[in-house]
């Protein structure tokens, strides 16, 4: 089917709105200047200027912290090989995946495979129910892990192990018979289940077999599905505000389910935090006048799928609509919204859990969290961005300490969230977002009665009032804007923190942002990966220093530091839109992209990098249509897998008249470890 029959908004790749009006340009004027003189352009290609200051990270670490741990760049390189072996392949428009010589690939758990229950077999016609769908495998993989099977016994099987993975959206044409249909305007209640059910978490038992391949454990209680429909515990400082109450939970405490899960991390204490990104789409309100808790993320009066309009009129479809009735927030929905957006905690070694929300960790547009590694006695802390253009970075840095022996989500109820703020002499602070704080305290004051960006300011009621307004409370603490922050990964070896940062095509255009020394790319369509190390290599400082992994674009794109071009892309490692990102247990980045799939680029791919040389070498290339999204190996690093969403051929069965999201297993012929 065309692409346009599938997802329209999510056929530009700069969909998520525009809802940060604040202006924080702290730096730009004074960086104008400087980006000028450091700049390099390539004239041949186009694709814009591609270069950085010169802030060479090793530089940086050396310098400014004479207590280094000795966990630097240049320690960590003689521990752990991270040199990439395998031959880079060529740009494809193939519609199946493409690994390099002596690779293999083979698609698994695609969309609809039954994992639980009657285990409902799945029909390339799209007659599933909603109650087949609610035990089969979701819509349009995204994040996943490989917890192994015996993590709670100390052990790291690489044969066997529990496989989570989002379910980010969907694609109603092929989810259904005939696409999704409305009867008198209402759309059919069994429709709406099944598009809910899509959405969510699936958690798999897989083992393999003496051969190697791996299959589904049928029967396994570990096997699960969470859906956009799950009940769910309300946990922090925001359980219980009035600004959550509803008609399904009063007092604030509870909501059902998650929805747009994107990115994910896992615990140190092996659970799976699931990110809420886009829910904003999900809610519509009739309402004239909209509470800050919409406005800054874009709740409007029409919501993606109409759920609300299902024809029976379900509790759990009808409260989609947030407009306010005549009584009171109890006696209706107009909160529903104020429950999502925040990272959701699941176990997947107990499947009776309740999902739980951590609202200590804020409330935006959650693309995913990556947990810096957990030091017995320190703080827990990690990282999450803010995936919409001009939003922000954040850190969550937990009041108790970490003990493995008795870790746990409660360390993610209490603690600080900080934004990052990324000054433009390759210096930055993380700002607290905390009511308890003199500064932010301060400026909080300094900002009531005034307007922040669209929004009439007036106060914060409480630390929960603060959390449920993540983006406001950042706008007033004056963080850094960012050109769309997607994942993030904390390299095993060093302790660098990376983030893509997708692109952002209004980067600099009249009546947005201008450019900043982190975000120097005018009309940025095609991305970057920044990165930057803790002072005192120590994740809960409250400063850093940063610099520039990489620039995205064409051949001959330059990244530059201190005068030379560190990287200068070619057909081996041209990319566009870098998204998900690992680093995998030896220390090699694996970066995704979801960007345009025309020339020079054409099919969204998976490259790898070594973060010692910088050099990169594609390694993976997706069907056509997809976006490759979500990677994680066993760990002994000698099974991967990547998930392929979004595809929009006959893949991965070229008989089946519908497109499938799938998982892809990458393994070496040679049964050797990946990348090496
Ligand atoms: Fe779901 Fe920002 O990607
Ligand atoms: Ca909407
Ligand atoms: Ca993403
Ligand atoms: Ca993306």
């Amino acid at each position: 089917m065309a692409k346009h029959d599938l997802d329209p908004n999510y056929l530009d790749p700069n969909y998520e709105p525009v809802v940060n009006h604040s202006e924080n340009t702290p730096f730009h004027q004074v960086l104008a200047a400087r980006m000028q003189r450091r700049s390099v352009m390539k004239g041949t290609v186009g694709a814009a200027l591609a270069s950085v200051m010169g802030l060479g990270l090793a530089g940086c670490g050396g310098d400014s912290d004479g207590d280094s741990t000795g966990t630097s760049s240049d320690t960590g390189a003689d521990a752990v090989s991270t040199e990439l072996g395998f031959k880079a392949i060529p740009v494809s428009t193939a519609n199946q995946a493409v690994v390099p010589e002596g690779y293999s690939a083979t698609a698994f758990l695609p969309w609809g495979t039954p994992i639980t229950g009657s285990y409902p077999e799945y029909r390339p016609d799209g007659t599933n129910t909603g109650a087949d769908q609610e035990q089969q495998i979701g819509m349009h993989h995204d994040g996943m892990h490989f917890f192994p099977i015996d993590l709670k016994a100390g052990g790291n099987s690489s044969t066997e192990g529990l496989l989570v993975m989002n379910h980010e959206y969907i694609n109603q044409g092929a989810l259904h018979a005939n696409g999704a249909t409305y009867v008198d305007g209402m759309r059919p209640s069994d429709e709406v289940r099944k598009e809910i059910a899509a959405h969510g978490v699936s958690v798999v038992h897989i083992k393999q077999d003496a051969n190697g391949i791996w299959d589904i454990v049928f029967g396994s209680p570990f096997n699960r599905r969470i859906t956009g429909g799950t009940e769910m515990e309300i946990r922090g400082p925001a359980r219980g505000y009035h600004k959550l109450f509803t008609r399904f939970s009063p007092n604030g405490n509870r909501t059902r389910g998650t929805l747009n899960n994107c990115s994910m991390g896992p615990t140190p204490w092996g659970t799976y935090l699931a990110a809420e990104e886009n829910w904003h789409g999900y809610f519509r309100t009739s309402a004239e006048v909209r509470p800050r808790e919409q406005v800054r993320h874009g709740v409007d009066n029409t919501s993606r799928y109409d759920w609300e309009l299902a024809d029976n009129r379900a509790d759990a479809y009808v409260r989609f609509d947030v407009t306010p009735g005549a009584g009171t927030a109890t006696d209706d929905y107009r909160n529903e919204a104020n429950t999502y957006g925040y990272m959701v905690e699941i176990d997947p070694f107990n499947p009776e859990s309740t999902p739980q929300k951590r609202t200590a960790l804020g409330r935006f547009g959650h693309e995913g969290v990556i947990f810096a590694p957990a030091k017995e006695g320190q703080p827990v802390v990690c990282y999450s961005g803010d995936d919409s253009r001009f939003e922000y970075i954040y850190k969550f840095v937990s009041s108790k300490p970490y003990y493995a022996a008795t870790a746990g989500g409660y360390l993610l109820d209490e603690g600080t969230l900080y934004v990052a703020r990324f000054n433009d002499d390759g210096s930055g602070e993380w700002l607290p977002l905390d009511l308890d704080d003199a500064d932010f305290a301060a400026k909080v004051t300094a900002a009531t009665g005034t307007t922040v960006g669209d929004i009439a300011f007036d106060g914060f009621e409480n630390q929960a009032d603060v959390l449920v307004n993540t983006r406001l409370a950042a706008d007033i603490a004056g963080a850094t804007t960012m050109d769309r922050p997607e994942w993030g990964a904390v390299d095993p070896n060093s302790g660098e923190v990376y983030f893509t940062l997708t692109n952002n095509s209004s980067r600099g255009r009249e009546g947005y942002d201008d450019t900043n020394a982190a975000n120097p790319i005018v009309e940025n369509r095609t991305g970057h990966i920044i990165r930057w190390k803790e002072a005192g290599n120590d994740h809960a400082a409250t400063s850093f220093e940063w610099d520039i992994f990489v620039f995205a674009g064409e051949q001959g794109t330059e990244t530059v530091v201190d005068g030379e071009a560190v990287v200068t892309l070619d057909d081996d490692n041209i990319f566009n839109s870098p998204d998900g990102l690992w680093f995998d247990y030896n220390g090699r980045l694996w970066i995704q992209t979801d960007g345009s799939d025309a020339a020079p680029y054409q099919n969204n791919m998976m490259l790898a990098a070594n973060p010692e040389t910088r050099e990169i070498k594609r390694f993976f290339v997706g069907p056509v249509g997809c976006e490759v999204t979500g990677v994680v190996t066993t760990p002994d690093v000698r099974t991967m897998f990547v998930n392929i969403q979004h595809p929009d051929g006959h893949w991965p069965d070229s008989s089946d008249p519908r497109p499938r999201d799938a998982t892809v297993i990458v393994t070496r012929d040679d049964g050797g470890v990946i990348g090496a």
